[in-house]
């Protein structure tokens, strides 16, 4: 059983590293292209979908729990996390329709209300990623403890005693 659980932490840990790696690119679309970001953008979400099944089992345990006694911060992790899930999916909704797969900015009929279009629905894009970026931080913040405990159990090599002064 406590092996099972290690292993699970294991793969968590490996996910979370995965996904902080990817998350990075996507902010840097004039290094990376736009259909670099476009995919990465696609397969990010899937990560994410990968990531909340992981933690399935404590998603339906708190919802739950909602209208019973719970500690506060397991209230605010729980509200991050769906504010979270809104703005990727935001993201990622308004980010498929500008995407260059549907649109070719310089085919003829890409001007008046289509232009328009294109741009408000790039305002919107850009509005979730940046909110999801800022939920991000946040997240990180809340887990700090785990992040730290668990890098420097798989990584021992690592020192990251500089860090331990956050977690207090
Ligand atoms: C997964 C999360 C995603 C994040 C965090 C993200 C983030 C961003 C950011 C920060 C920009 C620059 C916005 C600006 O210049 O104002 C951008 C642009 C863009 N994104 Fe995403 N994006 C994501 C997913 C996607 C997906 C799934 C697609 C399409 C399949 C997509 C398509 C685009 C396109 C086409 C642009 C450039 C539009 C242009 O310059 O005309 N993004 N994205």
């Amino acid at each position: 059983m406590k092996r099972k659980k290690t292993s699970l932490t294991r793969l968590n840990w490996l996910v979370d590293i995965v996904l902080l790696f990817a998350i990075t690119p996507l902010y840097f679309i004039s290094e990376t292209g736009r259909n670099p970001h476009q995919i990465l953008g696609v397969v990010f979400g899937i990560g994410i979908l990968y990531h909340i099944a992981l933690h399935w089992r404590w998603v339906v345990a708190i919802t739950k729990r909602l209208f019973k006694r719970q500690p506060r911060q397991t209230r605010i992790n729980y509200a991050v996390n769906w504010l979270m899930l809104l703005s990727l999916t935001g993201s990622i909704a308004t980010g498929l329709p500008i995407a260059t797969w549907f649109v070719d900015k310089g085919d003829p009929s890409f001007r008046g209300a289509v232009q328009r279009a294109y741009y408000d629905m790039l305002g919107l894009h850009s509005t979730f990623s940046y909110v999801f970026l800022g939920l991000v931080c946040i997240h990180l913040w809340l887990h700090r403890k785990w992040i730290i405990k668990t890098s420097q159990r798989y990584l021992p090599s690592l020192n990251l005693d500089f860090a331990k002064n956050f977690t207090k």
